[in-house]
């Protein structure tokens, strides 16, 4: 990495002193929130909206789930959990037919529910109506596991690949959108008019800043030339990596492109296009940051060309941004939003300002990455839905900035600001135009000195009917396994520097913008939980691998949590009533007693968080999509790759690429001799009752 990927932070050392007493200082985050001085760009006389914070929360009494590594999903006792649909499941009524997934080819997974769901949202079946048990469900799918799709590569591994089943591959990422029946006792399928896959072949257009950069020109020229199809003003690259995302007021829904990066191969490294993109120095910048295959990769025989750097050296750049899709309308062109800026996104997660422009939450999953926030130029109408559609083209993208006495503000990614950062590192070249910071708005991030953080996962925004924030922000960091992350925001750090201070449990974070209203331009900001164990104390742990952990979960000498122990949140969801319910990725590296789960606790609450796990997952799997019913009737979860890795870790794919593997290590959903399948989970109380009360 060259100089100008180095951090403008302060490290820990700067400013160590001012940290561990900043706990008794602050008493709590609320109360600084309102002594912060207002944005002076923002309505400084708006009204503290809290009326729901305060609020008691609803009294979570179920019954807490003990720790297990049992292949099924575990849960309260009554509670029960159907599963609605999971991958390869028919969205038509034309493809309801059995199917061996061995003969998975494109043109059927096109038209089936896609791999590795992650995140869930809900809409109701009539845009602004009672939902009146029909939804919509949009449900992203993150990527695509070769040896978990095809039961018959143990045995072959990559030999029994071949061009029908990689393209197949590119089909089972992307999107599914579902119609959804909620009936008194199970919700199910409805094979509805406006069931649609979108996938990493669905022409999409590129809108703000950044559509007509030229990476994105040429790459796009590269993906239509082997992609057919009439659309001449369209990519037919679809969206790849898909994880969390967000809904939006006027009934959009956002989904995020995380982990592009492995979607790349390399045919040839000494590939004329390859070698001259080496030339481009900011190209190079781009695949040390993303780590996308630009000097060497392995090669995929017969995957689709579009995805080859060795063809096509600037595909990475066709994805890592915010696509915006109406699920109301089958025919609608998904919309790759530059103005909301390119990172391996987590999520985006709106609400209004108190003058109702569009604030969009973004983390940045990545190691030492950062957290960004969209402002709206202009401001939503609740009059007119469908004349808020392109609000996301027009506003202004800030990246947060954390200091030790727990304040925090909100950096503008200025093109001229960046630049004069750049230069003032001596870099060689400049971002030559707000489409080209927006390409590539995590170097002008560290640039203009954001402060890195512990992989910024999913973002929660207490927000009222009329979507207007009413605080507090939370925000996942689900670890960071790099040693000495000395930097505000990451609590575990600094107190001794040894070989125990990655974060490999993770935290939240909890931010309150100044006046309580989010386009603020200030903010508090405080630990909400640390990850850990509660009966840690300080004891030095060991993961599964056998790494040493530091799970306490203290801060500044104070716990921050009882009950139950976890690690590594991702998602997050309100629930309406005041608590917050926590699905983790790969806790069970941590804790090796217990598959991935779901917790719970009320958002606020005096004194350490109480902690109690409502939900295990089976094995190998990680936990997605928490969506809570308004009504908290149902709880819908992605249940992502059962079977990935063992009750020790290990790999599926690496035991079948070394020979050993007999089969995956779990058989959920179907149980028995099935191979497992990522699957999408509704959690109803058998007496009907609230969920979690
Ligand atoms: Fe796809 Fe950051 O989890
Ligand atoms: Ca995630
Ligand atoms: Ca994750």
């Amino acid at each position: 990495m060259t100089s100008q990927a180095k951090t403008a932070s302060p490290t820990l050392s700067e400013v160590t002193a001012k940290r561990w007493s900043r706990r008794g200082v602050i008493a709590g985050a609320s109360a600084l929130a309102i002594a912060a001085a207002p944005s002076c760009a923002t309505s400084g006389a708006a009204p503290i909206r809290r009326r729901q914070v305060n609020a008691p929360a609803a009294p979570l009494s179920f019954q807490p789930v003990a720790s297990t590594m049992a292949d099924t999903v575990t849960l309260p006792p009554g509670y029960i959990a159907d599963v609605l649909i999971g991958w390869s499941d028919p969205l038509f009524e034309a493809t309801r037919a059995g199917y061996d997934t061995n003969t998975m080819s494109r043109i059927e997974q096109e038209r089936r529910f896609g791999a590795n769901n992650d995140m869930l949202a809900l809409l109701p079946a009539t845009f602004g109506a009672d939902p009146r048990g029909r939804w919509l469900l949009c449900a992203n799918h993150e990527y695509a596991d070769p040896f978990l799709m095809y039961p018959d590569l143990k045995g072959r591994g990559w030999s029994g690949m071949n061009a029908e089943r990689w393209s197949a591959t590119y089909a089972a990422v992307g999107v599914s959108v579902v119609e959804v029946e909620e009936e008194a006792t199970r919700w199910r399928v409805a094979y509805g008019q406006r069931n649609r896959r979108i996938t990493a072949f669905t022409p999409v257009a590129f809108t703000g800043p950044a559509a007509s950069h030229p990476w994105i020109v040429r790459a796009g020229v590269l993906v239509n030339a082997h992609e057919p199809g009439q659309e001449s003003s369209l990519v037919r690259c679809g969206t790849l990596a898909n994880c969390a995302g967000g809904l939006t007021p006027w009934g959009t829904f956002l989904s995020v492109e995380e982990n592009f990066n492995y979607s790349f191969f390399v045919s040839d490294a000494d590939a004329p296009a390859l070698r001259n993109a080496r030339s481009d120095q900011a190209l190079v910048l781009d695949a040390a940051s993303f780590a996308w295959p630009l000097f060497d990769g392995l090669p995929r025989p017969g995957a689709p060309r579009q995805f080859d750097t060795a063809e096509n050296p600037t595909v990475a750049a066709l994805y890592g941004w915010t696509v915006e899709i109406d699920p109301y309308d089958p025919l609608s062109i998904p919309k790759k939003r530059t103005a909301l800026g390119r990172r391996t996104g987590e999520n985006a997660t709106v609400a209004l300002s108190s003058d109702h422009r569009v604030v969009v939450y973004s983390g940045d999953d990545q190691a030492n990455e950062f957290i960004y926030k969209f402002i709206s130029r202009d401001r939503f109408r609740a009059d007119a839905p469908r004349a808020n559609m392109n609000l996301l083209d027009e506003g202004d993208l800030y990246a947060a900035r954390f200091e030790e006495d727990g304040a925090g503000r909100w950096i503008k990614l200025d093109r001229s600001a960046a630049n004069r950062a750049a230069a003032a590192t001596g870099a060689l070249h400049r971002f030559n135009d707000d489409g080209d910071l927006m390409v590539r708005a995590r170097l002008a991030a560290r640039l203009l000195g954001a402060t890195p953080m512990d992989r910024p996962e999913d973002i929660e925004v207490l927000k009222g009917d009329d979507w207007v924030g009413l605080g507090p922000i939370l925000v996942v960091c689900t670890k960071n396994l790099e040693h000495g992350a000395e930097r505000p925001g990451n609590p575990r750090r600094g107190e001794d520097l040894d070989h125990a201070q990655a974060n490999l449990a993770g935290h939240i974070l909890r931010i309150d913008e100044a006046g309580g209203d989010l386009s603020a331009l200030r903010f508090t900001w405080d630990v909400f939980v640390i990850a850990g164990d509660p009966a840690a104390g300080e004891e030095i742990l060991r993961t599964r691998s056998g790494a040493p952990l530091h799970a306490s979960l203290a801060w500044g000498g104070q716990p921050t949590a009882t009950g139950d122990r976890f690690a590594c949140p991702d998602n997050l969801a309100l629930d309406g009533a005041g608590n917050l319910f926590i699905t983790t990725d790969g806790s069970d590296d941590v804790f090796g007693d217990c598959n991935d789960s779901v917790l719970a606790c009320p958002i606020e609450h005096p004194g350490p968080k109480p902690i109690k796990r409502f939900l295990v997952g089976p094995v190998g799997c990680e936990i997605c999509g928490p969506v809570i019913t308004p009504s908290r009737s149902a709880f819908l979860l992605a249940i992502q790759h059962p079977g990935e890795s063992d009750r020790s870790g290990k790999r599926y794919s690496d035991a079948v690429l070394e020979g050993s593997a007999e089969r995956p290590s779990s058989a959920w959903p179907e149980g028995g001799e099935a191979w497992p399948r990522s699957s999408v989970i509704v959690i109803r109380r058998e007496d009907g009752g609230p969920i979690g009360s």
